[in-house]
């Protein structure tokens, strides 16, 4: 029930139509019977400014941001943590008596997940990277501060991840390689990261890795959930591989942000059951069923 001492939170990207946030957030929300609400804003780009004041004056406890506006927002709050001005970009707000102050949960969230679903930690892990984006970041970023023996980053050009690793100043763990150059790097690493949007739907039929180059002593892991099996994914799980979805890494930076709102834990399980039946029923939908 929403009544007049119901704290708002709410989620600002472009677009935000397929987003599972608000519906995994209001259900988590009622399953601790916390007076919450958590909503979503389809903002563009000319309007953030506006809608992050909008937050402070309409007194919101918090709030997600997502894409475009990830790097964008940080210019309007308060204070940023060190992780989401190394990182360079925030997802997650806390209201503090009208002071706004921006985090990033995203590679947090990414660590948990694989610890918790895998087992697996990266103390002395040589990890390969595919991508040098938003994603990439905050994973390099997080991983390269837990004793990680080496990070390769694998970008279009040697250049791009380069810059990465430059500006995250990660280079005493990282190397620079270029997609053309996998094939050499993959038979030294313990650990396969796709954070690209290569397999993402509806594209489910690509990915960066030749599936000969996986081997059953990998771990390979992709930040995609839609599908919940990529076909990198796949292709691992048929060279008898361990594998890890994307599914995790978006339940988790939900999860530490609705805890730095709220002060309760979310229960993880009521989380994940939310999102995948959310994304049942929009495969239901589109395939005409209902
Ligand atoms: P996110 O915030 O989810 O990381 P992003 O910042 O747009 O999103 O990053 C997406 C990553 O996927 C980038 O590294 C992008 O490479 P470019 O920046 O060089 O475009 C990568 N990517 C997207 N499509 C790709 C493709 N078809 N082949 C290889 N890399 C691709």
């Amino acid at each position: 029930m929403i009544d007049n001492q119901t704290q708002l939170l709410g989620l600002i990207g472009h677009p935000i139509i397929q987003s599972k946030s608000t519906i995994m957030h209001n259900k988590a929300l009622d399953d601790l019977c916390l007076n919450y609400r958590y909503f979503a804003f389809d903002v563009d780009s000319s309007n953030l400014e506006k809608a992050i004041a909008g937050i402070r004056a309409l007194n919101f406890k918090g709030a997600n941001i997502t894409i475009p506006h990830k790097t964008n927002v940080m210019r309007y709050l308060d204070e940023i943590s060190d992780e989401a001005l190394a990182i360079g970009a925030v997802n997650t707000i806390i209201n503090q008596n009208g002071r706004l102050i921006g985090y990033n949960t995203d590679g947090v969230g990414y660590l948990r997940s694989l610890l918790e679903e895998t087992g697996v930690a990266f103390v002395d892990k040589r990890v390969l990277i595919l991508g040098t984006g938003g994603a990439a970041r905050a994973i390099s970023y997080t991983i390269a501060a837990n004793e990680v023996e080496e990070v390769i980053i694998a970008g279009r050009t040697i250049q791009k991840s380069s810059e990465l690793i430059d500006s995250l100043a990660i280079k005493q763990v990282a190397k620079a390689i270029a997609y053309d150059q996998l094939e050499d790097y993959l038979k030294d690493v313990d650990i396969i990261i796709n954070t690209t949007s290569v397999g993402m739907y509806p594209n489910d039929n690509q990915s960066l890795i030749n599936p000969e180059w996986i081997e059953s002593k990998h771990l390979v892991s992709d930040i995609i959930y839609n599908p919940l099996e990529t076909k990198l994914l796949k292709d691992a799980r048929a060279k008898g591989a361990k594998i890890h979805s994307g599914l995790g890494m978006f339940i988790y930076q939900g999860a530490i942000a609705f805890e730095k709102w709220t002060e309760s834990l979310p229960d993880i399980e009521v989380m994940r059951k939310t999102v995948i039946e959310a994304l049942n029923d929009k495969e239901r939908k589109e395939e005409n069923k209902c």
